[in-house]
């Protein structure tokens, strides 16, 4: 059976950059494909640990997983829920495949550079980062795993040290598809990448310090609705789908389009020409204060007891399989 996996860092309440671009869908595949498909979904909170957790961790990976269910996860004896500490092969296996990635490829990295730039010092966790990422997918075998766009050069690396590695050592790993593949398969034309609201030229972040910028996932929705009639726009005057020239529109009818569930396509024809920024901006900050609502709603219902108890069952499976394949690897590299 294949696998489907991704996983959402738990520093701080999530951001509509992370539901999305990586939550819905991921939460539209599994629903799609779990009958047939293996979904693994997990909090990386190994990850977490390498920047500054906003809040109590445990609390925060608590509502992430939360957020899934919420989100409208339907789960079934496929769908696997874990924490990736609580899974040891996770650590051993990056220190294996520390050996086989090069200084030169991680040193490309754009979120390593863009996270150590200007500064004095930065952990070696900001350096390593991707290669614990790709442990966190190979150990699955995973061959989709839907993520925003600016995780797309993480989960190719995967594909280039699992090649690297099998070559080396045998078949070991199966490989994740290629960005192409893994776009289709999320059934978009191109990653998803929100834009800060106040600045649309860097994406929302959940690090970004202006509260304008970013609509997080517990906004009350009539703020979310403000912070969206506040955007920043451009001065041409005609809405027109342009993410180069007119980053700040562009990113207004790509929310429209993912929160509606229409074709970005639809959109477009719907607004193009448009000269009222106002009149979308008023179509967006409805949109968007509508979904809030209703997740938050759902949010309240879903129980601790749901989660420990999804996660319990989750650890067990995740456990079984991480450790078959870390021996795989161990024998490989000739450690057994
Ligand atoms: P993280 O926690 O930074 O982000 C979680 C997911 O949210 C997506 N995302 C966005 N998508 C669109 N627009 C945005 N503005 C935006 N901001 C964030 C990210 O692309 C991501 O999909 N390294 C990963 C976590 C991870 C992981 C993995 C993912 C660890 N191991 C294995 C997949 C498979 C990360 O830091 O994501």
């Amino acid at each position: 059976m294949k696998t489907i996996l991704t996983g959402i860092r738990a520093n701080s309440v999530l951001t509509l950059g992370n539901y999305l671009g990586a939550l819905l869908p991921m939460v539209r595949l599994a629903n799609k494909y779990s009958e047939e498909m293996n979904v693994n979904i997990f909090v990386p909170d190994l990850h977490s640990i390498v920047g500054e957790i906003d809040g109590d961790l445990q609390d925060n990976i608590l509502r992430t997983l939360k957020y899934y269910l919420a989100a409208g996860l339907q789960v079934n004896k496929n769908v696997h829920i874990y924490r990736q500490s609580f899974i040891p092969a996770h650590s051993e296996i990056c220190w294996i495949l520390n050996c086989v990635a090069t200084m030169g490829e991680m040193s490309r990295m754009t979120q390593y550079k863009e996270k150590s730039e200007g500064k004095s010092s930065c952990n070696v966790g900001i350096f390593d980062y991707p290669v614990l990422m790709a442990g966190d997918i190979l150990l699955y075998s995973a061959e989709y795993v839907p993520v925003g766009e600016d995780q797309f050069q993480h989960v190719e690396l995967a594909r280039n040290i699992a090649e690297r590695f099998n070559h080396r050592f045998g078949e070991v790993f199966v490989l994740p598809k290629t960005t192409d593949e893994q776009v289709k398969f999320m059934g978009s034309e191109s990653g998803v990448r929100i834009r800060d609201l106040s600045n649309p030229e860097k994406k929302m972040s959940k690090s970004t310090v202006a509260a304008g910028s970013k609509i997080m996932l517990d906004d009350e929705p009539a703020r979310a609705a403000k912070k969206i009639m506040s955007a920043t726009t451009d001065s041409f005057g005609e809405v027109q789908y342009d993410i180069q020239e007119r980053p700040g529109i562009s990113n207004l009818l790509r929310i429209l389009s993912l929160v509606t569930d229409k074709p970005i396509e639809a959109v477009i024809d719907r607004w193009a020409g448009e000269t009222r920024y106002g009149e979308l901006k008023k179509e967006v900050a409805e949109a968007v204060s509508g979904m809030l609502a209703d997740f938050q709603a759902k949010l309240t219902t879903v129980s601790d007891t749901e989660v420990f108890e999804l996660l319990s069952v989750g650890e067990e499976y995740a456990r079984g399989v991480a450790e078959k394949k870390l021996l795989e690897v161990q024998k490989a590299v000739g450690l057994r």
